[in-house]
């Protein structure tokens, strides 16, 4: 039924698109192909690029591709990506390739993306994209694991003023730095209480170290930023810091004016938004469509498609997913009879999804 139904559909598209001269060709290339690989570095780079908050994303999976192609135009890349969650801070210059993806038992951060690139002479380039975010589960944590907090968290910032203090009072870059975003706290139960964690970016401002007052920010656009590790309490704790550019701080006067608390330095940094940071997780944008594209749109995205190719790969899974059966029933007489399935002549190899790198 359902095949007779496509093949109508087919048959009636391809006779309107002959009649405009424009009908579209699909090709599905292997999720592992250079070709599929090639657009999903474009699109991790793109999707990394767009964000000044948060952490990089790597990528973990191609789970579909789809490239169509219309006379005259440029082709069109539809891809289906898995991403997990780096270490590194979106503003940290280390390549993504190099960044560790976060383990599972530090709670883990999936992201499933939609792209639509297009491949015009200058290259492949991002139209549009969404993405929705994931934590992973707490049942895979260990026991006693630290525990992701809100991040309006009492002691997880106190634990990042102190530890901040701290640095500022002992890095030799002569700049003040103030915090800029927190990326995560967590807290493990120990044998003397709770000990906390913290993750944060850091801004240079226009104070020099020995500034004892109202210290704003830098411009964003040309600040020094940095990232700190911070664990502990707010009385005793270790930071280390990574400040990312080590371009000169211009410090505009040396005047001395009242410290600003650092919540409040906080609140002035790019992108931070109290009500929607102020106890989630960073998520990604979950949906970019400048160009207004509708690629991503799931009715839009259904009816460009031409499913003939398509089917092809959807029939191997099927028939892959028969073996499991044939294997099951060989008990009942009956279906034992019946001329078994030849596996040997089976695709073993699904041309998609393509291998995961990570977990
Ligand atoms: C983009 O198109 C050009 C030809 O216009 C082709 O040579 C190139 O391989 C395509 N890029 C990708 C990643 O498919
Ligand atoms: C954190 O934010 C939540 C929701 O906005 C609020 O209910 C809670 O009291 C806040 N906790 C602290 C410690 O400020
Ligand atoms: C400053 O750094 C030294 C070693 O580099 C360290 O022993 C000391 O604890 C640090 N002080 C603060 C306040 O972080
Ligand atoms: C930093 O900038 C603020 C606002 O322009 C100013 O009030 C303050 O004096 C400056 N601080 C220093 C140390 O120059
Ligand atoms: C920051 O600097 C950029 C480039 O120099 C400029 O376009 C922007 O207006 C500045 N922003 C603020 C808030 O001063
Ligand atoms: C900053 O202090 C230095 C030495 O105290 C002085 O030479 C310089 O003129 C001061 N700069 C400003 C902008 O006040």
């Amino acid at each position: 039924m359902k095949l007779w139904a496509t093949i109508a559909a087919l048959g009636l598209l391809a006779i309107g698109a002959w009649a405009q001269g424009v009908m579209p060709t699909i090709s599905l290339p292997p999720c592992d192909s250079p070709e599929a690989e090639a657009a999903a570095l474009v699109a991790q780079d793109f999707l990394n690029a767009q964000h000044t908050h948060g952490y990089k994303y790597a990528l973990n999976q191609i789970d579909k591709i789809k490239i169509i192609s219309k006379p005259g135009e440029a082709d069109t890349y539809l891809l289906e990506l898995d991403l997990l969650e780096t270490t590194c801070h979106v503003l940290d210059p280390t390549p993504v390739g190099q960044c560790p993806v976060r383990q599972k038992q530090f709670t883990a951060v999936e992201a499933d993306c939609d792209f639509a690139l297009s491949n015009t002479t200058q290259g492949l380039s991002v139209v549009a994209f969404k993405c929705k975010t994931e934590t992973e589960s707490t049942e895979d944590l260990c026991l006693g694991c630290p525990l992701l907090i809100p991040l309006n968290d009492t002691d997880g910032i106190q634990l990042i003023e102190a530890s901040l203090d701290g640095f500022n009072k002992n890095h030799t870059l002569n700049t003040k730095f103030a915090l800029f975003e927190i990326g995560r706290m967590a807290s493990q139960v120990v044998s003397g209480g709770n000990m906390y964690f913290a993750e944060y970016g850091i801004i240079g401002t226009n104070c020099t170290s020995h500034d004892d007052d109202i210290c704003i920010p830098q411009n964003h656009t040309v600040a020094v930023h940095g990232f700190c590790l911070a664990q502990g309490s707010a009385k005793l704790n270790k930071v280390d810091c990574n400040i990312f550019k080590t371009q000169v701080v211009d410090p505009a006067t040396n005047a001395t004016v009242p410290v600003q608390q650092l919540l409040h330095a906080h609140t002035s940094g790019p992108h931070h938004n109290p009500t929607i940071h102020g106890l989630k997780h960073h998520k990604l944008t979950t949906l970019h469509d400048p160009a207004a594209s509708g690629l991503l749109s799931a009715e839009s995205a259904e009816s460009a498609e031409i499913v003939v190719p398509k089917e092809a790969p959807v029939v191997k899974r099927e028939v892959a997913a028969s073996e499991g059966l044939a294997t099951d029933v060989t008990a009942d007489a009956t279906v034992a009879e019946k001329t078994p399935i030849p596996l040997q002549s089976m695709p073993t190899v699904p041309i998609c999804p393509g291998k995961k790198k990570h977990f």
